[in-house]
């Protein structure tokens, strides 16, 4: 099976060198399109796909095409001769706030559809993709797509009206994640730690916290309980971090993201 990217940009290029580190994908099987051709060139060389000048020819050539542009340039990439080449072909998108009811307006049935929504992390083969529940693949397509995803990536279903709160989490969280390590290394720095030390610490406990939640099931309270002893020094950390309202600023910067407040 063949898979075209149409935008080879930062996550474009993510997904294709993690399907391809993976073995999920052949790097002979793989072909990307972007209107830069130069730096195309160089991501190719360096991640192995086949680069294309010409986006119909290489949809043409495939049958799955990735949609990886930014959403803005989607309505002129999908032209009348870019709808015909993709007639009997799978389209994936990751393009935020493009849904599967927004491609069959204009794709209409003759094209299988499944919208999903990839994060950062997926570039340390440890990402998250949401996926749209609702999609026109074949059940055997489905489980195609969601074992390359899976080969890389965590995936999680959900329907078109919560993927805003999904992407506020996932997609907008590692920035957030990062902030909390930079603090957290800031505040080592402040008792004498390296620079270096203190971000492995604070990456890595916070690699290691996902993995006791994801791997062990461990619940977040359970966890946290499990840290804090009675009178001890854990527990007097939680508390500053509630006087500064740390669970409410969390909750606000999705609130900023989800209803665009802020
Ligand atoms: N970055 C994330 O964390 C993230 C997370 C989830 C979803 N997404 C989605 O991923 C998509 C790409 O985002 P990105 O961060 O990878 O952006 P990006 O780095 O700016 O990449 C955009 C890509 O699209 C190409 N492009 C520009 N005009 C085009 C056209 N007319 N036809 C085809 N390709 C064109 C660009 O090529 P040139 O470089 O040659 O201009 C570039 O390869 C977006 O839809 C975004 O919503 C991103």
């Amino acid at each position: 099976m063949k898979t075209g990217f149409i935008g080879m940009g930062n996550m474009g290029s993510a997904l294709a060198e993690a399907a391809i580190k993976t073995g999920a994908v052949l790097k002979g099987d793989t072909y990307g399109y972007a209107p830069h051709q130069d730096k195309l060139k160089e991501r190719a060389k360096r991640i192995g796909f086949i680069p294309c000048s010409d986006p119909i020819e290489m949809v043409k050539e495939c049958d799955n095409v990735m949609i990886s542009c930014k959403p803005a340039q989607i309505p002129g990439v999908l032209n009348d001769e870019m709808k015909k080449a993709l007639k009997g072909k799978h389209l994936i998108s990751i393009a935020a706030g493009w849904f599967f009811d927004d491609y069959r307006k204009i794709l209409g049935d003759d094209t299988r559809i499944q919208c999903i929504n990839p994060n950062m992390a997926v570039k340390a083969r440890c990402g998250i993709i949401l996926i749209e529940e609702k999609g026109s693949f074949t059940e055997h397509e489905y489980e195609v797509l969601l074992r390359v995803l899976n080969s890389f990536s965590r995936t999680v279903v959900l329907p078109a009206e919560l993927m805003d709160a999904g992407c506020a989490i996932a997609g907008c969280g590692p920035a957030y994640a990062a902030m909390f390590i930079e603090a957290l290394a800031d505040a080592g720095l402040k008792y004498g730690l390296k620079r270096d030390d203190a971000y492995t610490l604070a990456a890595a406990m916070l690699k290691g916290t996902g993995a006791l939640c994801l791997d062990e099931g461990m619940l977040p309270a359970v966890l946290k309980d499990a840290v804090c002893s009675p009178g001890g020094t854990t527990i007097r950390g939680l508390s500053a971090l509630e006087k500064t309202g740390f669970r409410g600023s969390v909750i606000s910067a999705i609130d900023a993201v989800v209803k665009g407040e802020g």
